[in-house]
């Protein structure tokens, strides 16, 4: 049996316009398949060894993407995992509830965005991995 890929990816509209600069677009509820309530990005990702994520979010959709450099995204289902490179401004990740996500390999130029469904909330997050993974398995057997 194929499994479904853990990896959704979001297309950005694009207006190329070398060398004058490049130009990237996102619509909520267009090419963003939620409205954008909250947007925040990192920066100065300068730590190599840097993992930043390690949580799921109980409802919260967000869409992930390296506007500069790239970074290692790994997925997580709790039933199995993905690891995606995200590198392109235009491609972005869809993380939906209920993933797990973390963060890593930063390249030293990376500036990553990300928009999201609703406000700032500590009470949808869960940060840790055994919670997680007991959920998850509630989940699916009932
Ligand atoms: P966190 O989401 O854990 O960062 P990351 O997933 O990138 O490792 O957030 C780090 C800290 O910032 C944490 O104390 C919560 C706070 N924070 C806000 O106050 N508002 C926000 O919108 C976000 C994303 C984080």
């Amino acid at each position: 049996m194929t499994q479904k890929p853990l990896k959704k990816m979001i297309k950005l509209q694009n207006i190329i316009d070398m060398p004058d600069g490049n130009l990237f677009i996102a619509e909520a509820e267009r090419h963003v398949p939620f409205p954008v309530r909250r947007v925040y990005f990192m920066t100065h990702l300068a730590n190599p060894n840097a993992i930043r994520g390690k949580h799921a979010h109980r409802r919260l959709c967000q869409a992930i993407f390296a506007v500069n450099g790239s970074f290692e995204l790994l997925l997580d289902n709790g039933v199995r995992s993905e690891k995606v490179r995200v590198d392109n401004p235009s491609r972005g990740v869809l993380l939906s509830p209920m993933l797990w996500h973390t963060m890593s390999k930063f390249s030293y130029d990376c500036v990553i965005l990300v928009l999201a469904d609703d406000y700032y909330d500590e009470s949808d997050y869960i940060r840790d991995y055994r919670t997680f993974r007991s959920i998850t398995g509630r989940k699916r057997s009932s």
